[in-house]
């Protein structure tokens, strides 16, 4: 196929790779970068490569281990890159594949690994096999690529099945045939411009394995799986029927989502990647009913990590949470998989928002709520989630506590849940508005030409500038923890946690000579002080060896 990307650069070999522990990703913080919003090298109002290669000396520095890329790959943006045309091209607006290329030097350089996402389980309509597919006609070959079916009704004129788009809406569009008449309908389980791939077809696994080599040969560390879960469809594509039908989290596996025959293509998958050194990774964004059946995603032949979406979903509630970080470690045991944690990222309500939020409203809900109670839950949730064994992952701006935006006006928005959102608040451009960097200037230092969302007032007093050597800013509370965690091999590691007796709404544990407290309640709590506090989110008061761990307050402390 005719494929309009520019040659690559020379391969890799000479991308070295970054030295270090083979098992680096066991207990790696892993920073996702979502380059529209990162940082604006060219001035043009959108984040690119160029900027974030600029910025790599502030994630080295703020302690991270590696960084994952959204997609910066040729697309119509319908859903910001996540509509691929050319998966082996880097959009004309995040910059070329010579940037894509320096800045995984400069990131090794630094001792950052590179890891990029890759969007199997649908193309854009402008890539050329769903081009093709449409030029071509019912029962071409092409076609057979997607899921092109023909209506029911008299006259074909309803959808085949009963399924919804995640985004609202039917999941099926009717496509105009090469003759001008109506004619079949293909599935997208996202919007119009996002066709699902028929995993069925060779021809897509031939073409997905070439990509993933395509990107090893550039130098990158590792891939995280866009809707890892969804590639495969029941056979047949049997209606839901009765059954809800689901968003994300949900209680059931569905026709659509988490079939067993995805777990063939990662066992493909993983052999090409093992033909790499520089000890890669892949990494899940699979929304599963439960960890349990998150846990198969990464048993040993398959991927290394799956995005802990149930830890995400969790409220501020010391109950909830010790169950859900018990189950965790439960499920991945017997996989020999590490846990991995995460609290926020492009899809979901930032968690200084989230938190101030009445518990019971989904991850995707937006309401002001008291900022002050959202971002002290934010950093107490924080540090708990950097004190639980395995990898975390940090998304950017949340180390500057920033909120989400809750009032952009709808002419800005950008989302196509947004759009689509029949039914649905998942509108998420809230939590990707440009991060401020100075605090002043134009765009609060994102960039010379403004931002592609406006970004709030007060932004500038959130900034990097403003945080950096502030004693107790939520920037320097990312930074010491993170340096904690690079100093002592207790934290990350291992795969248990030794709960200790706590007052109720108080998780406390301990971790080797480590110990972890945090009180999710309104209140203040006395605990007794468990050696020197290393870090704490909040004011410690120690007196007698009684410790006051204030309201909504997490503290690490060290020895005794
Ligand atoms: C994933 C992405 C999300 C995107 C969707 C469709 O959930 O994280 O941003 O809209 O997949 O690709």
């Amino acid at each position: 196929m005719s494929q309009q990307h520019s040659a690559a650069p020379a391969p890799n070999s000479a991308v070295s790779a970054v030295e270090g522990r083979p098992d680096w990703w066991r207990d790696a913080v892993i920073y996702q970068v979502y380059p529209r919003s990162f940082a604006d090298g060219n001035g043009d109002g959108m984040g690119d490569l160029e900027g974030v290669r600029t910025r790599l000396p502030y994630l080295r520095d703020l302690g991270v281990d590696a960084v994952w890329l959204s997609p910066f790959y040729a697309s119509p943006q319908a859903d910001a890159g996540y509509d691929v045309a050319d998966y082996r091209a880097v959009d004309p607006m995040f910059g070329t594949l010579l940037d894509a290329d320096a800045l995984i030097r400069d990131a090794h350089a630094l001792g950052l690994r590179i890891i990029v996402d890759l969007v199997p389980n649908h193309s854009s309509d402008q890539y050329e096999w769903f081009k093709r597919a449409l030029a071509e006609g019912p029962g071409s070959p092409s076609r057979d690529r997607y899921h092109f079916r023909p209506g029911k009704g008299k006259n074909g004129e309803l959808p085949p099945n009963d399924w919804e788009s995640i985004f609202g809406g039917p999941a099926w569009t009717r496509v105009t045939e090469p003759d001008g008449t109506p004619g079949e309908w293909y599935l997208h389980l996202f919007a119009p411009e996002q066709p699902d791939f028929n995993w069925e077809h060779p021809a897509v696994g031939d073409e997905f394995r070439s990509i993933l080599r395509f990107w090893l040969d550039m130098g990158v560390d590792g891939f995280r799986i866009d809707v890892a879960h969804g590639m495969v469809k029941a056979e047949g594509l049997p209606d839901l029927g009765d059954h809800e039908q689901l968003t994300l989290l949900g209680n059931d596996v569905m026709p659509f989502f988490d079939q067993d025959g995805v777990h063939d293509i990662y066992r493909e998958w993983r052999l090409v990647l093992d033909e790499y050194s520089g000890n890669r990774i892949f990494v899940a964004e699979a929304w599963t009913p439960t960890v349990e059946r998150t846990a198969n995603y990464v048993r040993p032949d398959e991927l290394h990590q799956a995005f802990n979406f149930q830890y995400l979903a969790t409220h501020w509630d010391a109950e909830e949470l010790r169950t859900v970080v018990n189950r965790t470690l439960d499920a991945m045991r017997p996989v020999g998989a590490p846990a991995t944690w995460v609290l926020s990222n492009h899809d979901v309500t930032r968690h200084a928002t989230r938190f101030a939020n009445p518990a019971g409203l989904g991850t995707q809900i937006r309401l002001a709520g008291d900022r002050g109670v959202g971002l002290r839950r934010a950093r107490a949730a924080t540090l708990l989630m950097l004190a639980l064994p395995g990898s975390a992952y940090v998304y950017q701006g949340e180390e500057l506590g920033l909120p989400d935006v809750v009032d952009l006006p709808d002419e800005v928005r950008q989302d196509p849940a947004y759009f689509r959102g029949a039914g649905q608040d998942g509108f998420r451009d809230g939590c990707r508005v440009p991060i401020p960097w100075t605090r002043t200037g134009p765009s609060y230092g994102f960039g010379d030409g403004g931002s592609w969302l406006p970004q709030p007032a007060d932004w500038g007093g959130l900034s990097v500038e403003a945080q950096t050597g502030e004693p107790g800013s939520t920037l320097e509370l990312y930074r010491a923890a993170l340096a904690v965690r690079r100093e002592r091999a207790d934290l990350g590691a291992g795969d248990a946690v030794e709960w200790l007796r706590a007052p109720e709404g108080v998780l406390a544990f301990r971790r080797g000579e480590f110990v972890c407290v945090a009180n999710t309640t309104g209140e203040s709590v006395p605990m007794p002080a468990y050696g020197r506090v290393l870090l704490a989110s909040g004011e410690i008061t120690e007196a007698a060896g009684e410790a006051k761990v204030p309201a909504d307050t997490t503290v690490w402390w060290s020895g005794s």
